[in-house]
């Protein structure tokens, strides 16, 4: 079946006007196929989403699903776009000439599956198109698509630089640098998700941008999660390691590290609170000897106290699932920033009353000063078109 539907716009805003979502083979049947594992929304439902999500960042949507290799590639060729986003489907785990179609063409393209394909057979785990895509998402469901037309979006208004830090795929961080002379201040990103594979730093696109255009120089940092290797130790590793990569970049990008703020969200808060705390962990200790040290750490709903956390099954068992070990393990005491002291530099909080996903007793118990902004909800706190976003801005003014 082909399709091809243009979902027009007045006003497009942006360098990102047009968008192709574009939808591989067993996709028409979304709704009733294996909806388990896909979901309920039907392929012209996740379409109409598409568009309406498009619309809200300016962008105008158009659409095309196929079941056929040669049709998609043709697609591909002769798209007029800023960008696409493209599900595969199983092309994606051996479809070399999709791949190539990708690499040979200008738009950016993001991956995109609704299931994550990481947690399932052995052979979803491989997708040969990836190399030749900016930015993959998985295991989101319809959201993935959302937040795959907010990195396009966020991506052409401050284009990042990707720098690895390490050997594996998720050791990289996305390096942004504000006009103007250096030094420039540094702020460091780290996302949440529960330490879960399928979160990834997208989630801060929208803070780096905004951050940018504040005159910082933005390091918004990717980890190995719970599902792809990471976990104790793996993730506290990365991002020490990430932070410290920052002493090998500074000279070239003009960084000046005596003025890093780290930010983290969520159990990216926790990380960051934590980041702050290396100083204080006994050597071997993952991530002791910290090279870069953060003036600044703002924690944004972090997950402060993995105990409390554990205790009220945040996450559905996301703590143990992330240490492996139940409450009262030492793995607690050196991964929790409620156990390291003193903390290096400065530590703020900011957390809405209205938060459901991280209870903001977690942080009025934390002993750190607390913004507490009235009925405000988990991501409110980086999402710059939010009112909540400006209180973190306000600390780093
Ligand atoms: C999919 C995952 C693929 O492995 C599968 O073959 C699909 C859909 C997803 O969206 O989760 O058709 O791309």
């Amino acid at each position: 079946m082909y399709r091809l539907a243009m979902h027009p716009l007045p006003d497009s805003l942006g360098t990102m006007q047009r968008v192709l979502i574009l939808n591989g083979p067993n996709l028409n049947l979304l709704g009733r196929r294996e909806p388990e594992v896909y979901g309920s929304m039907t392929l012209a439902e996740l379409e109409a989403s598409c568009a309406r999500w498009g619309g809200e960042l300016g962008i105008e949507v158009s659409t095309f699903q196929s079941n056929h290799e040669g049709a998609l590639i043709d697609t591909l060729h002769s798209s007029e776009v800023d960008g696409i986003v493209f599900n595969p489907g199983a092309f994606t785990h051996y479809s070399y000439a999709l791949h190539d179609a990708i690499a040979a063409i200008s738009p950016p393209t993001v991956e995109v599956h609704l299931s994550n394909v990481k947690q399932r057979e052995a052979w979803r785990r491989t997708s040969v198109v990836s190399d030749a895509c900016v930015y993959s998402i998985y295991g989101r469901g319809a959201e993935g698509y959302r937040a795959a037309l907010r990195h396009l979006h966020h991506r052409s208004e401050s284009p990042p630089t990707t720098i690895a830090y390490g050997t594996d795929p998720d050791h990289v961080g996305d390096l942004r640098i504000p006009q103007g002379a250096g030094p420039h201040r540094v702020a460091v990103l780290i996302h949440g998700g529960f330490w879960r594979d399928h979160w990834t730093r997208d989630l801060m696109d929208g803070a780096a941008a905004d951050l940018v255009s504040h005159g910082f120089a933005t390091w918004n940092i990717e980890y190995r999660r719970v599902g792809n290797g990471g976990g104790w130790p793996a993730t506290l590793e990365d991002v020490g390691h990430a932070i410290d990569h920052l002493s090998e970049i500074a000279p070239q990008h003009d960084l000046d590290l005596d003025d890093v703020t780290v930010i983290g969200h969520s159990a990216g808060g926790h990380l960051a609170h934590w980041a702050a705390g290396r100083q204080s962990l006994p050597e071997g200790a993952p991530g002791s000897s910290p090279r870069v040290v953060s003036s600044r750490t703002i924690g944004l709903a972090p997950v402060f106290d993995l105990a409390a956390a554990h205790e009220r099954n945040l996450g559905d068992g996301a703590v143990e699932s992330f240490l492996r070990r139940g409450p009262g393990d030492q793995r607690y005491s050196l991964a929790s920033p409620h156990h390291l002291q003193p903390l290096a530099g400065e530590q703020h909080i900011v957390h809405g009353s209205g938060d459901e996903a991280v209870p903001i007793e977690l942080s009025l118990d934390s002993g750190i000063p607390v913004v507490v902004l009235e009925g405000v909800d988990h991501f409110a706190l980086i999402d710059p078109s939010h009112q909540a976003w400006a209180a973190v801005v306000d600390l780093l003014d």
